[in-house]
């Protein structure tokens, strides 16, 4: 080897080697820097690799983003579907928390979304239609006499164009005017960043060629002991809104923004998930456990939720710009689907908080608009940031 050549390699081993040795690094409440920045760049690798193939051959790859503290994401083109996610301990040992399919076979046969895009309008919408500029559209009913996350055909389950963005992924899909019986083309791009603090950032944004609505989120299952360790009924949760909107028996609200002071939906300050949700509600009963839209307080980018694991000490921030989050607790599960390992998820295993505009906003004009017209730019963002204590 020329000697050249020999001292290159030699730096550059000695910087894999000093960025390797880097302790995990562990964020602590707060905002230590503005999540809507944009993260530095070059830190991040992404590794692309064969998923699979759907029935009709359409090619399914897995993107696997990683930082140098050993936090990797791992996404599929397919529905933008996180099929996993590690965080670490207290020990610093990252494992991963989120709820998947070990194949794409698994993901193609009733799973709940783990994971997945959802959009063009996620949760449900009110018997399944609404009007817009005095047009009623009629949309596919997935959920009893409701649309639920885009219909039948959601963007969950589309193959979107990917490609690497140095430090993510960016994924972008044409829903086509009239699919799912929404108007309008409407182009969508999700960018998934990883970031070197431990963070996954959700960039959403979309356009339209006519009058339309939009409401894009991500339904990744939680479960921050690691995936399949049973119920989260022990996690403590903060939410921060003051207001919930409260369901009727088909999960549509009812127009209230109801306090949630005294309340099993008062998450203000840090509860055990399982502290409340089997008192004699009403509500309770409707979501058959936490199901709900919660008001966040506050607008801009600012943090809506964490959640501690008081075993593993892994905790999970989300800071969104959206005016709500719906808090899940996989009251639908039951232990019948074996994911990722061959382990059952089972009823309560995992939660979700998805961001989001109000559900059934289209056929709510006291709630935040969720319409988009041509010339406009929906653009709104999530981030997922994890540590331990
Ligand atoms: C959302 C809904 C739930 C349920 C799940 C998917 O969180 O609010 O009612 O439909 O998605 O199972």
């Amino acid at each position: 080897m020329n000697p050249n050549r020999w001292i290159a390699c030699a730096i550059a081993g000695a910087l894999a080697l000093a960025l390797s040795a880097q302790p995990p690094q562990q964020t602590k409440g707060g905002l230590a820097r503005d999540p809507g920045q944009a993260p530095r760049k070059g830190t991040i690798n992404v590794q692309k690799a064969a998923f699979g193939r759907l029935p009709d051959g359409a090619a399914v790859d897995l993107y696997t983003l990683s930082n140098s503290n050993g936090m990797r994401v791992g996404i599929l083109n397919y529905g933008g579907i996180v099929v996993s996610l590690t965080a670490p301990d207290r020990a610093g040992h990252y494992a991963d928390v989120v709820l998947g399919m070990d194949n794409l076979e698994g993901y193609l046969h009733g799973v709940p979304y783990f994971g997945a895009l959802i959009g063009r309008y996620g949760n449900r919408i009110g018997h399944a239609r609404f009007t817009l500029d005095g047009k009623t559209y009629t949309l596919p009913k997935n959920d009893g006499d409701n649309t639920l996350h885009g219909g039948i055909h959601g963007f969950d389950k589309h193959i979107w164009n990917a490609h690497e963005t140095g430090d993510g992924l960016e994924l972008a899909y044409v829903s086509r005017d009239g699919e799912e019986g929404f108007p309008g083309n409407l182009t969508a791009r999700v960018v998934y960043t990883l970031t070197p603090q431990n963070e996954l950032r959700i960039d959403y944004s979309a356009t339209t060629d006519k009058d339309t609505v939009v409401n894009l989120t991500n339904h990744s299952y939680f479960d921050l002991a690691g995936a399949g360790e049973g119920d989260v009924l022990g996690y403590q949760v903060t939410i921060l809104a003051d207001r919930f909107t409260p369901i009727d028996k088909g999960l549509i609200p009812t127009g209230e923004l109801r306090p949630v002071r005294g309340t099993p939906f008062d998450f203000t300050h840090s509860t055990a998930i399982g502290a409340r949700i089997g008192q004699n509600d009403e509500q309770l009963h409707f979501g058959r456990g936490y199901d709900h839209n919660f008001v966040l307080n506050g607008s801009g980018m600012r943090k809506a939720a964490e959640v501690y694991e008081p075993k593993s000490g892994r905790v999970l921030e989300v800071l969104t710009d959206q005016p709500g989050l719906q808090f899940y607790t996989a009251n639908f599960l039951d232990g019948t689907i074996h994911g990722k390992g061959g382990k059952a998820y089972p009823f309560r295993g995992a939660f979700c908080m998805e961001t989001q505009h109000f559900p059934d906003s289209p056929n709510q004009p006291a709630f935040p608009s969720t319409e988009l017209k041509p010339g406009q730019t929906y653009h709104t963002v999530t981030v997922f940031r994890f540590s331990a204590r």
